[in-house]
Protein backbone atom coordinates (compact mmCIF):
# COMPACT_ATOMS: atom_id res chain seq x y z
CA UNK A 1 0.00 0.00 0.00
CA UNK A 2 1.08 3.90 -0.63
CA UNK A 3 0.87 3.73 3.34
CA UNK A 4 2.89 0.89 3.77
CA UNK A 5 5.29 1.86 1.68
CA UNK A 6 5.69 5.53 2.92
CA UNK A 7 5.94 4.50 6.66
CA UNK A 8 8.88 2.06 5.21
CA UNK A 9 10.69 4.99 3.76
CA UNK A 10 10.52 7.04 6.30
CA UNK A 11 11.55 4.24 8.62
CA UNK A 12 14.55 4.36 7.01
CA UNK A 13 15.78 7.96 6.72
CA UNK A 14 17.88 9.16 9.47
CA UNK A 15 17.63 12.89 11.09
CA UNK A 16 21.15 14.00 11.54
CA UNK A 17 21.42 17.30 13.82
CA UNK A 18 23.53 20.36 13.31
CA UNK A 19 24.59 19.09 9.50
CA UNK A 20 25.78 20.63 7.18
CA UNK A 21 25.58 23.59 9.42
CA UNK A 22 24.50 24.41 13.00
CA UNK A 23 20.86 24.24 13.63
CA UNK A 24 19.84 21.98 10.58
CA UNK A 25 18.58 18.67 10.67
CA UNK A 26 19.96 16.44 7.41
CA UNK A 27 17.61 13.92 6.55
CA UNK A 28 20.40 11.07 5.28
CA UNK A 29 18.81 8.46 2.99
CA UNK A 30 22.00 6.23 3.39
CA UNK A 31 20.95 4.05 5.81
CA UNK A 32 17.29 3.54 3.13
CA UNK A 33 19.84 2.67 0.19
CA UNK A 34 21.74 0.14 2.49
CA UNK A 35 18.34 -1.78 2.51
CA UNK A 36 17.40 -4.34 0.02
CA UNK A 37 13.80 -4.17 0.62
CA UNK A 38 13.30 -0.41 1.11
CA UNK A 39 15.98 0.47 -2.10
CA UNK A 40 14.01 -2.17 -3.89
CA UNK A 41 10.07 -1.20 -2.94
CA UNK A 42 11.73 2.53 -3.98
CA UNK A 43 12.92 2.26 -7.00
CA UNK A 44 9.62 0.49 -8.21
CA UNK A 45 7.50 3.24 -7.17
CA UNK A 46 9.18 5.66 -9.02
CA UNK A 47 9.57 2.86 -11.96
CA UNK A 48 5.84 2.96 -11.46
CA UNK A 49 5.47 6.54 -11.45
CA UNK A 50 7.88 6.92 -14.88
CA UNK A 51 5.17 4.30 -16.64
CA UNK A 52 2.15 6.19 -14.89
CA UNK A 53 3.24 9.62 -16.11
CA UNK A 54 3.89 8.41 -19.83
CA UNK A 55 7.40 9.31 -19.88
CA UNK A 56 9.44 8.71 -22.30
CA UNK A 57 13.19 9.47 -20.62
CA UNK A 58 13.79 10.10 -16.77
CA UNK A 59 15.87 12.84 -15.78
CA UNK A 60 18.27 12.36 -12.28
CA UNK A 61 19.77 16.10 -10.36
CA UNK A 62 23.13 15.32 -9.35
CA UNK A 63 24.55 14.07 -7.39
CA UNK A 64 21.83 11.89 -5.05
CA UNK A 65 18.92 12.15 -7.88
CA UNK A 66 21.78 9.72 -9.60
CA UNK A 67 21.47 7.22 -7.05
CA UNK A 68 17.23 6.85 -7.45
CA UNK A 69 16.52 8.05 -11.13
CA UNK A 70 19.22 5.31 -13.01
CA UNK A 71 18.07 2.62 -11.39
CA UNK A 72 14.33 3.50 -11.96
CA UNK A 73 15.16 4.15 -15.44
CA UNK A 74 16.32 0.87 -15.91
CA UNK A 75 13.55 -0.84 -14.35
CA UNK A 76 11.10 1.60 -16.26
CA UNK A 77 13.05 0.29 -19.54
CA UNK A 78 13.30 4.31 -20.15
CA UNK A 79 17.33 5.85 -21.00
CA UNK A 80 18.57 8.07 -18.41
CA UNK A 81 19.88 11.66 -18.89
CA UNK A 82 22.32 13.25 -16.44
CA UNK A 83 21.67 17.01 -15.15
CA UNK A 84 24.72 18.20 -13.82
CA UNK A 85 26.60 20.62 -11.85
CA UNK A 86 28.21 22.96 -14.49
CA UNK A 87 31.26 21.93 -16.06
CA UNK A 88 31.12 18.50 -16.03
CA UNK A 89 28.94 17.48 -19.23
CA UNK A 90 31.55 17.20 -22.30
CA UNK A 91 29.31 17.89 -25.42
CA UNK A 92 27.65 20.96 -26.04
CA UNK A 93 25.34 21.61 -23.37
CA UNK A 94 23.02 23.88 -22.43
CA UNK A 95 23.14 25.83 -18.59
CA UNK A 96 20.52 27.49 -16.00
CA UNK A 97 21.71 29.07 -13.01
CA UNK A 98 19.43 29.35 -10.34
CA UNK A 99 19.61 30.82 -6.20
CA UNK A 100 20.81 29.19 -3.45
CA UNK A 101 20.48 30.27 0.55
CA UNK A 102 24.00 32.04 -0.33
CA UNK A 103 24.92 32.55 -3.82
CA UNK A 104 23.87 30.89 -6.89
CA UNK A 105 24.56 27.83 -8.75
CA UNK A 106 24.17 26.59 -12.11
CA UNK A 107 23.29 22.74 -13.49
CA UNK A 108 23.36 21.56 -17.32
CA UNK A 109 22.22 19.00 -19.79
CA UNK A 110 23.60 17.99 -22.86
CA UNK A 111 21.81 19.67 -26.06
CA UNK A 112 21.30 16.63 -27.73
CA UNK A 113 19.97 14.47 -24.83
CA UNK A 114 16.29 14.35 -25.52
CA UNK A 115 14.74 13.88 -29.16
CA UNK A 116 11.79 16.06 -30.07
CA UNK A 117 8.86 15.90 -27.73
CA UNK A 118 10.20 13.68 -25.69
CA UNK A 119 8.39 13.73 -22.53
CA UNK A 120 10.30 14.04 -19.05
CA UNK A 121 10.48 12.89 -15.80
CA UNK A 122 12.69 14.42 -13.17
CA UNK A 123 14.03 12.14 -10.06
CA UNK A 124 15.74 13.54 -6.97
CA UNK A 125 16.51 12.36 -3.74
CA UNK A 126 14.84 15.56 -2.00
CA UNK A 127 12.83 18.52 -2.93
CA UNK A 128 14.12 21.59 -0.28
CA UNK A 129 13.33 24.99 -1.70
CA UNK A 130 12.76 23.68 -5.08
CA UNK A 131 15.10 25.59 -6.60
CA UNK A 132 16.96 22.90 -7.83
CA UNK A 133 14.13 21.42 -9.30
CA UNK A 134 12.82 24.45 -11.19
CA UNK A 135 16.13 25.42 -12.93
CA UNK A 136 15.92 21.47 -14.24
CA UNK A 137 12.40 21.91 -15.62
CA UNK A 138 13.63 25.00 -17.24
CA UNK A 139 16.43 23.46 -18.90
CA UNK A 140 14.01 20.51 -20.41
CA UNK A 141 12.11 22.52 -21.84
CA UNK A 142 14.43 25.00 -23.57
CA UNK A 143 15.74 21.72 -25.14
CA UNK A 144 12.05 21.30 -26.77
CA UNK A 145 11.35 18.31 -24.70
CA UNK A 146 8.20 17.98 -22.40
CA UNK A 147 8.17 17.39 -19.00
CA UNK A 148 6.04 14.66 -17.83
CA UNK A 149 6.46 15.62 -14.29
CA UNK A 150 8.79 15.46 -10.71
CA UNK A 151 9.16 12.47 -8.58
CA UNK A 152 10.79 12.89 -5.47
CA UNK A 153 11.37 10.24 -2.09
CA UNK A 154 11.51 12.85 0.12
CA UNK A 155 9.75 16.47 0.33
CA UNK A 156 10.73 18.98 2.97
CA UNK A 157 7.54 20.67 2.68
CA UNK A 158 7.95 23.64 5.07
CA UNK A 159 10.40 25.30 2.57
CA UNK A 160 7.65 25.61 0.72
CA UNK A 161 9.36 24.05 -3.12
CA UNK A 162 6.06 22.78 -4.15
CA UNK A 163 4.66 26.11 -4.72
CA UNK A 164 7.92 27.57 -6.38
CA UNK A 165 7.76 24.85 -8.58
CA UNK A 166 4.45 24.91 -9.72
CA UNK A 167 4.29 27.75 -12.81
CA UNK A 168 7.27 25.37 -14.02
CA UNK A 169 5.87 22.19 -13.97
CA UNK A 170 2.55 23.82 -15.65
CA UNK A 171 0.34 21.24 -13.86
CA UNK A 172 2.30 18.27 -14.55
CA UNK A 173 2.27 15.88 -10.89
CA UNK A 174 4.90 16.31 -8.25
CA UNK A 175 5.04 12.88 -6.65
CA UNK A 176 6.60 12.91 -2.99
CA UNK A 177 6.96 8.65 -1.66
C1 LIG B 1 20.33 18.53 -2.67
C2 LIG B 1 19.26 17.51 -3.04
C3 LIG B 1 18.50 18.19 -4.15
C4 LIG B 1 18.60 19.65 -3.76
C5 LIG B 1 17.33 20.10 -3.11
O1 LIG B 1 21.39 18.39 -3.55
O2 LIG B 1 19.83 16.29 -3.44
O3 LIG B 1 19.11 18.00 -5.42
O4 LIG B 1 19.70 19.79 -2.84
O5 LIG B 1 17.43 21.44 -2.70
P1 LIG B 1 16.52 22.59 -3.30
O6 LIG B 1 15.12 22.01 -3.48
O7 LIG B 1 16.56 23.64 -2.25
O8 LIG B 1 17.12 23.01 -4.61
P2 LIG B 1 22.84 19.05 -3.33
O9 LIG B 1 22.89 20.34 -4.07
O10 LIG B 1 23.13 19.05 -1.87
O11 LIG B 1 23.77 18.07 -4.14
P3 LIG B 1 24.24 16.55 -3.98
O12 LIG B 1 23.07 15.67 -4.34
O13 LIG B 1 25.32 16.51 -5.00
O14 LIG B 1 24.70 16.33 -2.57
Amino acid sequence: TPEGLRSLLLSRIRDVPDHPRPGVMFKDITPLLADPAAFNALIDALAGLCVRHGADKVVGLEARGFILAAPAAARAGLGFVPVRKAGKLPGQTLGQAYELEYGTAEIEVHQDAFSAGDRVLVIDDVLATGGTAQASLELIRRTGAEVAGVAVLLELGFLGGRARLAPSLAGAPLEAL
